[in-house]
């Protein structure tokens, strides 16, 4: 295999990169945002490729995102929702997506609320899968497109780096393919949140474990805040959401307190007042809304390069 090409057809999760392979993808992705940067943003490299934006659960980022992507890559695409599909009469999962293969597409983006459910497709169908997103388990292109805007950041590779990811880790997909992809790169991981908001056995992944924001803060380059995931939560976690905000959200007032910027990061959408107040995520401290850029470079770069694989 050249080294220019992905080791892996389809991206499931992070988990199933090489150091090599989120290389090759930062790389290209830095082609790309110099190319939607430009007057024409559009380039041919998809011109004979279909994709499916499949969504089976709520996005803006991602669908928004990804579809800018295909579009800058002259690529057709066919967009579904499942709010307005006939997956509400009860065809499955496998049967929607063949159907939607028969009509010649190449590449589906697929967001679902199963864990595993784009691995369980890759199993059975000859497309190209990108998962968007699969529950509580990866969400693959968000934590590459946080990695690319953390190096952007810092300018700097990630190795040596402290990152915290503050919140509610045991919910988010967002956190775990953070985790494989910092720690994959060589960056020192921190979670921090509540107790009951932190899987029992993260340490396994190589991440150390801390229930302190203000000594967090102090500690990382990076805070990766995520959401409260209300919708995932059957349980009381927590008190109250003023609660949570007391003792774990983060402030501008806080990082003023610190002794160095710290670099502000929420994959959104977030809980203004809860995780992170309004000053912070709006300070100078904060790239949000360059995340937000990065992706459509990023998920550029990942749509061409499991396109050309296509060719080998
Ligand atoms: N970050 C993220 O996945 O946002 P959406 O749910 O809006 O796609």
């Amino acid at each position: 295999m050249p080294e220019s090409q992905l080791s892996t057809k389809h991206l499931l999760g992070i988990k199933y990169l090489t150091k090599q392979d989120l290389h090759l993808i930062f790389d290209t992705a830095k082609e790309f945002k110099e190319v939607i940067n430009r007057p024409i943003k559009k380039v041919p490299s998809l011109r004979d490729i279909t994709v499916a934006n499949l969504f089976f659960e709520n996005s803006t980022r991602t669908r928004i995102s990804f579809e800018l992507a295909e579009k800058r890559l002259s690529a057709d695409t066919v967009n579904f929702s499942a709010a307005s599909s006939s997956v509400k009469k009860g065809e499955t999962l496998l049967d929607t997506v063949n159907n939607i293969l028969s009509m010649k597409v190449d590449m589906v983006v697929m967001r679902h609320p199963a864990p595993g459910a784009p691995m369980y497709l890759s199993k059975k169908i000859d497309a190209n899968i990108i998962n968007a997103g699969d529950g509580t388990h990866e969400h693959p292109t968000q934590a590459l497109l946080d990695a690319y805007s953390m190096q952007e950041a810092l300018n700097s590779d990630l190795a040596g780096k402290n990152i915290c990811i503050f919140g509610d880790i045991l919910h988010s997909r967002v956190a775990l393919s953070n985790i494989y992809c910092l720690t994959k790169l060589g960056a020192n991981v921190r979670v921090c949140g509540p107790p009951t908001l932190i899987p029992k056995h993260i340490g396994k992944l190589g991440v150390d474990v801390s229930f302190d924001v203000r000594k967090s803060l102090e500690w990382c380059d990076v805070a990766n805040v995520l959401r409260i995931q209300l919708e995932r939560q059957d349980i009381k976690y927590f008190p109250s959401l003023r609660e949570y905000h007391n003792t774990f959200g983060i402030s501008k007032a806080m990082l003023d307190g610190l002794n160095s910027d710290v670099v502000v990061m929420h994959p959104g959408p977030i809980n203004r007042g809860v995780e992170l107040t309004g000053d912070a995520a709006d300070s100078d401290q904060s790239i949000i809304l360059e995340q937000v850029e990065n992706g459509v470079a990023v998920r550029m770069a990942i749509l061409f390069l499991l396109a050309s694989r296509r060719k080998v």
